[in-house]
């Protein structure tokens, strides 16, 4: 028998479009290999979808807030049907940068020095800070958010403009800021997928170098690390998957800096558009975008 397909993509997130370009190529993939599907908005609508188009599996193509952070997660697992990626825990702990940073740093997996900002003290007490724990420049962000959304590099002298634009949040991430290279690894169940380094032409690797062609990042694949050092950084993904207890496909995000690797966070609803990262990986691996999804839905399941 066919099996039903139930994805939900787009919601309310900053990443609404990227989750519903990601629906749409998924859709297209599975309804080309005899599956039957349907695309539904993370809302009331999944009820009756539910319980009227019956699915095997739920493919979830959402990223961000609400879709990659638990809340989606808790309200599949009432349904009892199986989704894709990550489960309730595991997502909300992966989503949060300080909660994840917390246990890298348990676990000796090096990550950017750091405190947390609550808007509470004035240009001069910052700067102190800063200049006590950290040194300029620095990077601002939201505990979280995805697609480097409100992510910005800043010096001294533009520290208290840039946070202002952040000011909606309760408190932020301000970081050490790592020069050197951006590389990023797949996770596959147990699997180390592969790496690839992207080499943004911007300033850093935001939000117009992530999805604008025009923006020309380059995307290096295989790439040029010593055995050790490819080895070192695919471990360290599969542990950072394995203790934050994911499922499916992650992706980690590092800088490579000094011979070290940074960890920066890792993504438990990575962008799965055929042009995305995970499947650019997947592909030089010999797994087609097709393949990928199937494995995803194989693996999907509850109560995790
Ligand atoms: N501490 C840092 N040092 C240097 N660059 C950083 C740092 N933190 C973030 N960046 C840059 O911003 C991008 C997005 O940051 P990341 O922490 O991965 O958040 P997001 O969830 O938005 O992807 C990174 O890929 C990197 O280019
Ligand atoms: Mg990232």
């Amino acid at each position: 028998m066919k099996k039903r397909i139930l994805i939900i993509s787009g919601g309310i997130s900053k990443e609404r479009e990227i989750s519903l370009d990601t629906g749409r190529q998924v859709a297209k993939e599975l309804i080309k290999n005899n599956y039957i599907v349907k695309i539904v908005e993370p809302n009331l609508e999944i009820h009756t979808a539910i319980k009227s188009f019956k699915p095997n599996i739920i493919f979830n193509a959402l990223h961000g807030q609400f879709g990659e952070d638990g809340y989606i997660q808790s309200i599949l697992e009432t349904k009892n049907i199986p989704y894709t990626h990550s489960g309730v825990i595991s997502s909300a702990v992966a989503m949060d940068k300080e909660l994840s940073k917390k246990i890298f740093i348990q676990n000796n997996i090096l990550t950017p020095k750091y405190f947390l900002y609550y808007f509470n003290k004035s240009k001069f007490e910052l700067i102190k800070l800063i200049n006590k724990k950290l040194k300029f420049p620095v990077v601002i962000k939201p505990i979280n958010e995805g697609s480097s959304v409100n992510v910005f590099i800043c010096k001294k002298s533009n520290i208290m403009k840039k946070i202002k634009l952040l000011e909606d949040y309760k408190k932020i991430i301000i970081e050490e800021f790592i020069p050197g290279r951006e590389i990023q690894v797949a996770i596959m169940g147990d699997k180390k997928l592969g790496a690839i380094e992207l080499k943004p032409k911007r300033k850093f690797y935001d939000y117009e170098a992530k999805y604008k062609k025009s923006a020309k990042t380059k995307h290096l694949i295989p790439v040029d690390l010593s055995k050790y050092n490819l080895n070192k950084i695919l471990n360290i993904s599969l542990r950072a998957h394995k203790l934050i207890g994911c499922r499916g496909v992650t992706r980690s995000d590092f800088k490579f800096y000094k011979n070290k690797f940074y960890l920066l966070e890792i993504n438990t609803q990575p962008g799965m558009t055929k042009l995305s990262l995970v499947p650019e990986i997947a592909a030089y691996k010999g797994i087609s975008f097709f393949n990928l999804i199937e494995w995803m839905l194989k693996d999907a399941s509850i109560k995790r």
